[in-house]
Formats: C-alpha cells, sequence, structure tokens
C-alpha cells in the first residue's frame, strides 16, 4: 500500500492512524517511494522535543533539485514548469518547460559557483516575482548553498538586519521591479543595504525595469551576461538530509528578525506530500498561488511543492487591482487554472468591490480553492466558495507557519467535509493539542486552548540561525516537551480545529506577520519619542490594523500632531517597511502598566477596539488614572 496519496475519508483516518502509531513506517514509506536519494536513511526521525533537537532521514544523501527538475525531465521535460504572468498583462506570460527550468537553474548555477558561492555559503535574495526569483532559488539549493530570500517590500535596514544576521556572502536583486502602477527602485535598496553589511562580496542584478542604476565596482555584476556564457548543465551537490536548504525569517517577540532554518530531506517530504493532498494534485493541474515567494507560502506552495511533484505553476507578478479588480480573474481564465490558493486579505478586499469584475469570468476551470495567512472570517469564506468556487469546489482553509514548512491542519480537498472558518483536521503525522493556562491538555471537545504539537513533523524548523537558545525558549519552553505555534485555537464536538488568531505579540496585517517589538523599536528611534506600545485591531480588509500609543519626550505642548505622525510612519517604513505602518496614533502620557513593569496590552488592546466594558483582572495594574486618560482620548 501507498501512503502517498489519500483518496477518500476512511482513508485519511488509516493513514493518519497509522502515521501516529507508526511515525517511522509511515514517513519512511514515504520518503522511500516517492523521492531520488544518493543515500538511504540510517533513522527516520531522531529527536528531543526538550531541547528542541529534531533530525529527519539522518544521514541520508540527497539534493532537492534532483527531486524538482532533474528526475521529471523523462517523462515531462517539454511539459511547463512555470508560468509567469507579468504584472502588466499586455506583456506576454512566458512558460517554462523543465528542460528549460533544468537549464536555466543550471546556468544559475554554474553562475554563483563562477562567483564563488560553495555549499553551506548564505546568498540573500531579494528580488519581484520573476523566473530569476524562482531560478536564483533553485540554483542556490542545486548547488548546496543556503537561500535567504528578503521579501522585495522590506526597506534597506530590514534588508541589511538580514544580511548581517546571517552573514550573507552575495545579494541577488535586480534594477527594480513592478507592482500594479509602481516602479520600486530595488537595486537603490539593496545599495542603502550595503552600507551596513561587510559579509556581502558580491551583487547580481537582474534587468527587470531597465532603469538607470548604480553599479559598483568590483562588487555589482549584470546577471544577464554571465547567464549567457555559462554552461547550460550542472551537477547538483550532495547534500546531507539534515544540511540547511534556506534561512527564511520571521517576526517575533524582540527587535530581532528570526531566520528559521530548514533542512533538506525533511522538508522536502512534507512539501511534497502536503501540496499532493491538500490540494488533490494531478498531472495536468495548472496550480496558483498568489504568495509571494519571499514568504513561506511561496517558498513551499509556489516553488518547492508544485515542481516536486512534476507540477505546473504560476509565478505572478502584480498585484490583486491592477488594471483593475479583475485581474485574478482574468488570470484564472487565460491559464485555465485548476487550484487557486490565496490569502483571506486579498479575498476581503475584492469581495468589496462590485461582482461584474468576476462575473465576467466563468472560471470553470477551478477545482480547489484555498485560503492561507490568518483566520478567514464567515463572510469571506463565503463570498469565495460563491463566487471564487461556485459552490463545487472544495475550500481549503489551511493552517500553518514559517515554523512549520508545510500545512498543518487542513481539509483534504474531495476527501475532508469542509466548515467555514474551520481548518478541520491534522494532516497525517501532525499531532496537536490544546493547552491550558495551567500548561495541562484538554481533553475532549468543544474546548479552547493554547495549540500545541506534541511529536515532530518532516517539515519543522531546526532552530533559529546561529540562535538555538532562542529557538528552544520561543517554540519549546511555555509547553514543556511540545512545540508551541503562538497560536490559540478550538475544537468543535467533531474535533474539527478553528484558529482562532495569535496569542503573543505578532499581529497578522494584510496577511504579514508583524512583530510589535520591532515596529515599536522603530518608533522609539524617533527622536521626539519616549516609548510606544502598538496593538491590533480588527479590521474588514486588513484583518488587523495597527493602533500605536505614543509617549512623547516632551512634556507640556505637543508638536503639530499630524506632522509627528507622518513622520513616525515614516521611521517605521524606513526600519521595516510601509506594510508595518500604523493606521492611527494616540498620544498619551503613559502606558498602563504592572508593578512589575510590563504594559498591559490586553487593556490597550480593548482600548483601541472602543471596547471599555471588560479589561478582565486590573488587580496588577500600577496606574489605573493612565488608563482613564487614554480611554478619554482615544481616537475613533
Ligand atoms: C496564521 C503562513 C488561521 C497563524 C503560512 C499562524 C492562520 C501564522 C492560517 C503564520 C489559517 C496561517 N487560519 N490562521 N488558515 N494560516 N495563519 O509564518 O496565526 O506567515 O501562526 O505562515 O498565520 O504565519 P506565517
Amino acid at each position: 500500500m501507498s501512503y502517498y496519496k489519500i483518496e477518500n475519508l476512511e482513508q485519511y483516518f488509516k493513514h493518519y492512524n497509522k502515521s501516529i502509531r507508526e511515525p517511522r513506517k509511515f514517513w519512511g514509506k514515504i520518503a522511500e517511494e516517492n523521492f531520488t536519494w544518493y543515500q538511504q536513511w540510517e533513522k527516520v526521525v531522531d529527536f528531543n522535543m526538550a531541547e528542541a533537537e529534531v533530525k529527519w532521514f539522518t544521514d541520508a544523501k540527497v539534493n532537492i533539485t534532483k527531486n524538482c527538475i532533474d528526475r521529471h525531465l523523462s517523462k515531462r521535460g517539454e511539459k511547463t514548469a512555470i508560468i509567469f504572468e507579468p504584472n502588466d498583462p499586455s506583456e506576454d506570460a512566458l512558460h517554462i518547460t523543465y528542460n528549460e527550468l533544468y537549464e536555466t537553474v543550471s546556468k544559475m548555477a554554474n553562475v554563483l559557483r563562477e562567483q564563488g558561492v560553495r555549499k553551506g555559503d548564505r546568498v540573500c535574495i531579494y528580488l519581484p516575482m520573476i523566473p530569476e526569483l524562482a531560478v536564483s532559488v533553485l540554483a542556490c539549493a542545486r548547488i548546496g548553498a543556503i537561500h535567504s530570500v528578503v521579501f522585495a517590500g522590506f526597506s534597506a535596514s530590514a534588508v541589511s538586519a538580514r544580511i548581517n544576521d546571517c552573514e550573507s556572502k552575495m545579494v541577488i536583486t535586480s534594477d527594480g521591479g513592478y507592482r500594479g502602477n509602481k516602479t520600486i527602485d530595488l537595486k537603490g535598496i539593496v545599495d542603502e543595504a550595503l552600507e551596513t553589511c561587510p559579509s556581502v562580496e558580491r551583487v547580481l542584478v537582474a534587468k527587470r525595469t531597465k532603469t538607470d542604476v548604480k553599479m559598483k565596482e568590483g562588487r555589482d555584476i549584470w546577471l544577464e551576461p554571465l547567464l549567457e556564457a555559462a554552461l547550460d548543465n550542472s551537477v547538483a551537490e550532495i547534500m546531507d538530509a539534515e544540511d540547511p536548504l534556506f534561512i527564511l525569517y520571521t517576526s517575533g517577540s524582540t527587535g530581532k528578525p528570526k531566520g528559521m532554518v530548514h533542512t533538506t530531506a525533511g522538508y522536502m517530504v512534507y512539501t511534497a506530500y502536503t501540496f499532493k493532498n491538500v490540494f488533490s494534485h494531478e498531472e495536468n493541474d495548472i496550480f496558483w498561488c498568489t504568495a509571494d515567494i519571499g514568504w513561506i507560502t511561496g517558498h513551499s506552495y509556489i516553488l518547492y511543492g508544485p515542481l516536486l511533484n512534476g507540477g505546473t505553476t504560476v509565478i505572478f507578478e502584480g498585484v490583486p487591482s491592477y488594471p483593475d479588480f479583475s485581474r485574478f480573474w482574468e488570470i484564472i481564465e487565460k491559464h485555465k487554472i485548476t487550484q487557486f490558493y490565496t490569502a483571506p486579505t486579498a479575498i476581503r478586499s475584492l469581495a468589496k468591490e462590485s461582482l461584474d469584475y468576476i462575473q465576467k469570468y466563468p472560471l470553470k476551470s477551478l477545482k480547489v480553492i484555498g485560503s492561507v495567512g490568518e483566520p478567514i472570517n464567515e463572510e469571506a469564506w463565503h463570498w469565495f466558495n460563491d463566487h471564487v468556487g461556485d459552490k463545487r469546489c472544495p475550500v481549503v482553509d489551511t493552517w500553518w507557519q514559517t515554523e512549520t514548512g508545510g500545512i498543518m491542519i487542513s481539509p483534504i480537498a474531495f476527501v475532508t467535509p469542509t466548515k467555514p472558518t474551520y481548518a478541520t483536521l491534522p494532516l497525517p503525522g501532525i499531532q496537536p493539542v490544546l493547552m491550558d493556562e495551567k500548561r495541562n491538555e484538554i481533553e475532549g471537545n468543544q474546548v479552547v486552548g493554547s495549540l500545541c504539537i506534541k511529536f515532530p513533523w518532516p517539515g519543522i524548523a531546526r532552530t533559529i540561525w546561529n540562535n538555538h537558545e532562542r529557538y528552544k525558549e520561543t517554540y519549546f519552553s511555555s509547553f514543556p516537551g511540545k512545540y508551541f505555534t503562538g497560536d490559540g485555537a478550538l475544537r468543535d464536538e467533531v474535533g474539527y480545529y478553528r484558529i482562532t488568531g495569535r496569542v503573543d505579540d505578532v499581529v497578522i496585517v494584510s496577511g504579514h506577520n508583524l512583530g510589535t517589538a520591532p515596529i515599536e523599536d522603530a518608533i522609539n528611534e524617533h527622536p521626539a519619542v519616549a516609548e510606544s506600545a502598538i496593538v491590533g485591531v480588527p479590521h474588514d480588509i486588513k484583518g488587523n490594523a495597527l493602533y500605536g500609543y505614543v509617549i512623547l519626550k516632551e512634556t507640556g505642548e505637543v508638536r503639530n500632531k499630524e506632522n509627528l505622525s507622518k513622520e513616525i510612519n515614516q521611521y517605521i517604513a524606513d526600519h521595516i517597511g510601509p506594510i508595518a505602518k500604523l493606521d492611527k496614533i494616540q498620544f498619551v502620557s503613559g502606558l498602563p502598566k504592572t508593578r512589575s513593569g510590563k504594559i498591559m496590552r490586553r487593556i490597550l488592546r480593548k482600548i483601541a477596539e472602543g471596547d471599555f466594558s471588560n479589561f478582565g483582572d486590573t488587580s496588577t495594574l500600577l496606574n489605573p488614572e493612565v488608563v482613564e486618560q487614554i480611554m478619554k482620548e482615544r481616537i475613533s
């Protein structure tokens, strides 16, 4: 019996039980039957949760690009691997076959080697959603360099912090990027970032916008001529199962971004398996995930998951609103998309526009539609189901995280009966538990708690780059022996899970995880600011918006508040990126604090929401008069 594909609900339960009772046999068989290895593993899994140590397929040798590309060539060489849909619909889409992908990735791999990149070196990729991005990622994996893709919406100082944290040797970027009607000066941002990045020796620059850019002698090189001159075949580096494949930064509760490290074999097996099942992927499908490759969703389900399955995947450069709000629907129709995977924030923003935009398109090619990134509210779920899926496509509400590598709790299309706003059941291999405040596991159904996972799965991140202590502390200390997700969840009467949202200091704005601490750090850099606190408040489209409380240094008359607010937002844009700007800023004289000096964010959140009714336990509140004052002056 093969465990790779689940055909029906009965089989799901069978596979699930097997994966729990005999995880080694279950994953061992999947790994053996569906991938090519240079050398088999000693142990399927080896772990110590208390020490946050997890290894899968120990001592096995593999290269993920052999599995993404080479092994498909004999059967699927002329099949389209990647469809590139440009920002501007009048520009032609590009179809890249597996043969062509092999050639370009090989060329790029050869370029990287010629430019001095070696196995284990870190390469920062700061590119728009163009084919070079996919090719750079895969070329790094081919030669065993560790890719660190930084979302091209991050500011120079955010880029610099990420480059320095992992000491990237090289940056791959482009002259500029298109996003809707904007052109973004990526090379300029990189130049600024690199003023403070001593580790970077080389910058490869792809051409996209053909804008004038400065090329620094001895450091910057145009990519195109190098590619033209490079050989179009390449030997893949033999990687150990646990060699790092990539680093991807995510927000945390301190200002320093966390470089989540994913390793090779476990990530490969897990993304391939989850992609195949959740989306019920078949040979002739055209899969489109609207995320950016700068986020984990793009890594796992634009690139690795689809390519590992020999699928066709779409890379879309643009935005849902350009040239108008029918762009997504037009693309689905144009490329006959079969699976469409997007985020609740995109769904909500399109749902508020006229139905005319979508009704022009029959969307008959669609089979499965999916959601990821934040809880999907009931209204958005129904709009998605009614208007995009035409009530005939299963909606897969997929819960997972940068740290989990792949989808964890989700319906399996055509297998799991869906329920609006519920991520439903854990995938095979995943053992979720809900924990109460006393750190006890909550048994039974119809319960609410902190979501933990009590057994390792192949896709789990192995560490935080250069900071295993922080990894252990963040994920394995709140509930000893278990992986803590930072999310709250409820389990309904049949055991379905619904994710209720973050229970830590991370706010999800338009699908982007934003730690409140780094934003506060940015605000506090402003010379007029003494202290600040950020909270998330519900927002119709963005899911959450950011509301900031700011204490100024000067007492007495405050300067022009409007200008100051603008300046503060500019500080945030410069330090992190425009995505982290605050919707509202309230200047206050103090912040509610506990006797031990901790800000009581719970109260600030309530006030920002305009709910003054129930602040919960305030017995440790040091300064109730401040709360009164803040309530009086709240910005509506
Ligand atoms: C949230 C994105 C509810 C959650 C793959 C998680 C979700 C965080 C869902 C991770 C979902 C993701 N329902 N919440 N279907 N999917 N989340 O690291 O809070 O960017 O912890 O990974 O997004 O975000 P990240």
